[in-house]
C-alpha cells in the first residue's frame, strides 16, 4: 500500500467530477486490503458494493417519502430505549450513546421492524465498523499477498470476523423466516435486494454490513459533532426548538415537513462544513492515465483526492472560523438561484465537500440528511442537553477528522408540548 497519492487543488473538483477514469469504489478497493471475507462490506467495487450504491440511488431515495413515518416512529423507541431514566440530569457518553440510537433508527429501513430492535444485532453492527477499522490498520503493515496467512494471527482481524459470520448467522436466519412466511410484505433493504439481485445471487450479509458501515458510523461522527456545537450556544437550540415545533406541530411528518426545517438544515451544513470526515474528499484512483486542465498528468494507479481547504477559505466564507449557524440560511435567501441550491445541506460544490463531489457523491446524503433531522427533532424536542467534562477535541487520523468518541454530555428528558398524531413525538 502506500505510494504517491495526489491532493487536488480545489479548482480542479468541477474538472474531475464527472471523470469515469478517476473510481472511488476502485480506489477504496486499492487502499483497503480488501483480501478478506470479513472486509467484503467495504469492497465498492465486487459486485455486492455495486448493488449497494444501485438501491441506494434508485430504490432508497427514491423511497424516501415513504419511510418518515416508519424512521419516525423508531426515532420514539431509540429515544426511549437508549436514554431512558432522565428526570433528572443524567451523563451519557455521547458518541456510543448516538451510535446505538442512530443503529436502530437506520436499521428500521435496512432490516425491518423486528431486526432493527435486536440487541444482538445492534451490537454485531456497531462492533464490526470499529473492529474493521482497527483490523484495517493491523494489517496494513504486511504485504498484501500475505494477509490471508497472518490474518488469524492478528486478534482486531479475528474479532472482525467472528462478527461477521455473527451477522452472517443472523441475516440467514431472518431470510429463511420470511421465506418461511410469503404473505408478509416487507419494504426495506432486505426485500430489496432480494428483488435487485434476483437470479444473479448476492451475499445479504456483505451488503447489509455495507449499508450500515457507510451510513451509521458517518451519521454518528456527524451528530456527535452537531451535539457538541449546540451545547456551546443556547440561543441557537431555542431557536430549532421553535422551528421544529412550528413545522412539526403543525404539518406533523408529512411530505415537505421536513424539508421546511430550514434552520436546522443551515445548522447542520455549517457544523458540517467545520468538521467533514476529512481534510480531503473526492479519492479517487485513475484507471488510466488522466491530464489535467493545467498540464499535470495523473498517472493511471495512481489514487488523488481533493482539498477540502475552500470550506475555511476566508474569500468564500466569511469569518470562516466562527460557527455560524445562519450562515447557509442567509444563502438560502439569496437572489441569485446558483447560491441558494449550494446552500442546501445535500447539496455539494467545491466549497462544500462534506459528502463529496460529483459523479461519486455520498448517494446516502438524502437518506442521512432526513434521518439526522427526525434523530434532532426528537432529540430538541424530548431532551434538554449540556457539555460535561473536559471539552470534546476533533481527532485526526491521517487526514481523518473524528469527532471525539470520549465525551460526556448530560441530558433532561423535557416535555415536547405537543404530540403529533401518530404518536412519534
Ligand atoms: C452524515 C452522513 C454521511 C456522510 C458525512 C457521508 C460522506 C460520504 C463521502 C464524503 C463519500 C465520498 C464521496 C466522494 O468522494 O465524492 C461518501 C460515499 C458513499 N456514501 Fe456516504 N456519507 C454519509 C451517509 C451515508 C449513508 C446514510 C449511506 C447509505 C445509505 C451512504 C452511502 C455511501 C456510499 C455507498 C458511498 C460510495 C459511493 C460510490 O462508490 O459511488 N453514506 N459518503
Amino acid at each position: 500500500m502506500g505510494g504517491i497519492s495526489f491532493v487536488l487543488n480545489p479548482k480542479f473538483a468541477d474538472d474531475i467530477h464527472d471523470n469515469k477514469n478517476l473510481n472511488l469504489a476502485k480506489g477504496f478497493e486499492k487502499e483497503f486490503s480488501v483480501a478478506l471475507d470479513c472486509f467484503q462490506p467495504f469492497n465498492g467495487a465486487c459486485k455486492d458494493g455495486e448493488l449497494v450504491a444501485f438501491m441506494i440511488r434508485t430504490k432508497l431515495t427514491r423511497t424516501l417519502q415513504k419511510v418518515t413515518i416508519p424512521l419516525a416512529e423508531e426515532a420514539t423507541l431509540a429515544f426511549r430505549a437508549h436514554w431512558d431514566n432522565c428526570n433528572d440530569w443524567r451523563r451519557v457518553p455521547l458518541k456510543d450513546s448516538i451510535m446505538m440510537i442512530l443503529a436502530q433508527i437506520t436499521s428500521r429501513v435496512f432490516v425491518g421492524e423486528h431486526l432493527c430492535r435486536d440487541a444482538t444485532w445492534l451490537q454485531v453492527l456497531t462492533k464490526y465498523t470499529a473492529h474493521a477499522f482497527t483490523a484495517e490498520k493491523a494489517v496494513r503493515p504486511w504485504p498484501r499477498f500475505l494477509v490471508p496467512l497472518v490474518w488469524r494471527m492478528l486478534k482486531p482481524c479475528r474479532e472482525t470476523q467472528a462478527e461477521f459470520d455473527k451477522a452472517q448467522r443472523i441475516i440467514h436466519d431472518a431470510i429463511k423466516k420470511r421465506k418461511s412466511e410469503p404473505h408478509l410484505v416487507f419494504s426495506d433493504v432486505m426485500q430489496w435486494a432480494e428483488e435487485a439481485a434476483g437470479q444473479s445471487g448476492y451475499n445479504p450479509v456483505v451488503v447489509q454490513l455495507a449499508f450500515s458501515g457507510a451510513a451509521i458510523s458517518t451519521s454518528t461522527d456527524f451528530l456527535t459533532q452537531l451535539i457538541v456545537d449546540l451545547c456551546e450556544d443556547d440561543e441557537l437550540v431555542n431557536e430549532l426548538r421553535a422551528e421544529v415545533t412550528a413545522v412539526i406541530k403543525e404539518r406533523g411528518w408529512e411530505k415537505g415537513a421536513l424539508h421546511e426545517l430550514k434552520l436546522m438544515d443551515s445548522v447542520m451544513k455549517e457544523s458540517q462544513r467545520l468538521k467533514p470526515l476529512s481534510l480531503v474528499s473526492m479519492r479517487r484512483l485513475a484507471l488510466e492515465d488522466v491530464r489535467l486542465r493545467d498540464g499535470t498528468l495523473l498517472p493511471e494507479g495512481t489514487l488523488s483526492s481533493v482539498s477540502c481547504s475552500r470550506m475555511w477559505d476566508s474569500s468564500v466564507y466569511p469569518q470562516p472560523d466562527v460557527f455560524d449557524g445562519r450562515r447557509f440560511l442567509r444563502m438560502r435567501e439569496s437572489l441569485d438561484q446558483k447560491t441558494r441550491n449550494r446552500a442546501l445541506f445535500v447539496s455539494t460544490a467545491p466549497d462544500h465537500m462534506g459528502f463529496g463531489h460529483g459523479r461519486s457523491a455520498c448517494p446516502g446524503r438524502f437518506f442521512a440528511s432526513n434521518v439526522l433531522k427526525i434523530t434532532l427533532c426528537h432529540l430538541l424536542l424530548n431532551y434538554d442537553f449540556r457539555s460535561i467534562g473536559p471539552k470534546a477535541r476533533v481527532m485526526t487520523y491521517g487526514p481523518l477528522l473524528i469527532s471525539d468518541p470520549s465525551v460526556n454530555v448530560e441530558i433532561k428528558r423535557r416535555k415536547p408540548g405537543f404530540t403529533t398524531e401518530d404518536g412519534s413525538v
